[in-house]
């Protein structure tokens, strides 16, 4: 449906006030009337570096997730402030891992003997606190468009890797990109007694993968993608490295958000493509390649958006930039001193990814 005339007159006043003391970043995933507003676009990996290029900003919006306005906030100036249009957009995936289950965890990697050799690997999709056990163990943070370079720094450091929290990432960079097996990875579940591993298991694996997935990419199946191949003759299958192995096994690309659009803007008029990803972003690179004759389908018409990526409209932006008109910060994102320093060592360890 179009946005409210009345609402985007006010985000475009209030913007114009604004000036260059705001600064809106929006990810691939958020409505259409939101991406409207953004100065810059991007995948998690973009947004951050996109965050903390700009320390003339006072305010920082972040349109996307809670771990991304944080990683904002720890990226920037002490001066600056990121907002979060609506706390309620979290990201359930970095719900999977908290704090107390993670040190849980390496204590059971301790008692095994496996801790010393075991170099953390954290997703951006969790919280600052697990990034700090991972900047305090000497690991690195990872997105999706740089996980094979993060696993090949990580296995320089050590003989294993604890891949929080999204296993599928984990798996398929693993097997697709570092030639390693299944059976080189193990899962640990926070909620069994010793992650439901064996000291043998520990021992043995390579990949130490926590038991944590996407809601919204982990409904993509083998089905949708067999379905779709009888469905448009031809058809190229391009998915999110978070969608499970099967699904990415049987793709014919896989990458980030930003790679995603990439794929896209090179492929040749005519082609068809079938995308297992995020439905906003989808719909709006349908929309935006149809002229160009190409054609993009939804991979599986049954999976959603992401719940919490939509809770961020317009109404919800309206009213954080007309606050910060009104000189009121709402929804400040604030990370702790002591777990941004370690926070911002992982993260700085990914920035310095070759
Ligand atoms: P990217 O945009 O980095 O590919 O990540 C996708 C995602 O799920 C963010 O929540
Ligand atoms: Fe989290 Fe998945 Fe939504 Fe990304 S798409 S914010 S991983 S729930």
């Amino acid at each position: 449906a179009p946005s409210d005339p009345d609402l985007v007159a006010r985000a475009r006043a209030a913007k114009e006030k604004l000036g260059d003391k705001v600064f809106v970043l929006g990810h691939h995933y958020q409505r259409d009337e939101v991406i409207e507003f953004a100065d810059v676009t991007g995948d998690s990996f973009k947004l951050a570096r996109d965050a903390a290029a700009r320390p003339d900003a006072e305010y920082i919006v972040f349109c996307g997730v809670h771990f991304m306005a944080e990683s904002a906030d720890i990226l920037t100036t002490e001066a600056q402030q990121v907002v979060l249009p609506d706390l309620a957009a979290g990201c359930s995936m970095a719900d999977m891992a908290t704090a107390e289950q993670v040190a849980e965890c390496w204590e059971v990697l301790t008692e095994a003997g496996v801790a010393e050799a075991t170099v953390p690997v954290s997703y951006m999709n969790s919280s600052a606190d697990i990034k700090a056990f991972t900047g305090r163990h000497g690991g690195t943070i990872c997105t999706s468009s740089n996980a094979k370079r993060a696993l090949e720094w990580a296995f320089q450091q050590g003989q294993k890797v604890l891949f929080l929290p999204d296993q599928h990432l984990g798996r398929n960079t693993a097997v697709r990109d570092m030639g390693m097996s299944l059976e080189d990875c193990v899962v640990y579940n926070p909620h069994k007694p010793n992650g439901g591993l064996t000291t043998e298991q520990l021992r043995a694996a390579t990949m130490i993968l926590w038991r944590g997935h996407c809601s919204v990419h982990g409904r993509f199946s083998l089905d949708s993608v067999n379905d779709v191949r009888e469905r448009i003759p031809g058809v190229n299958v391009l998915v999110h490295p978070e969608c499970k192995h099967e699904v990415v096994a049987a793709a014919d690309y896989v990458g980030s958000t930003e790679y995603i659009i990439k794929a896209l803007e090179a492929a040749p008029a005519g082609s068809k493509w079938a995308i297992g990803t995020e439905l906003n972003l989808v719909r709006r690179l349908a929309n935006r390649f149809a002229d160009q004759g190409k054609e993009i389908v939804f991979l599986d018409k049954t999976v959603c958006f992401c719940s919490t990526m939509n809770r961020i409209d317009l109404p919800h932006l309206v009213w954080a930039l007309e606050s910060l008109v009104a000189g009121k910060v709402v929804n400040r994102i604030q990370v702790d001193q002591e777990t941004e320093h370690f926070a911002k060592l992982a993260l700085e360890r990914m920035l310095a990814l070759p």
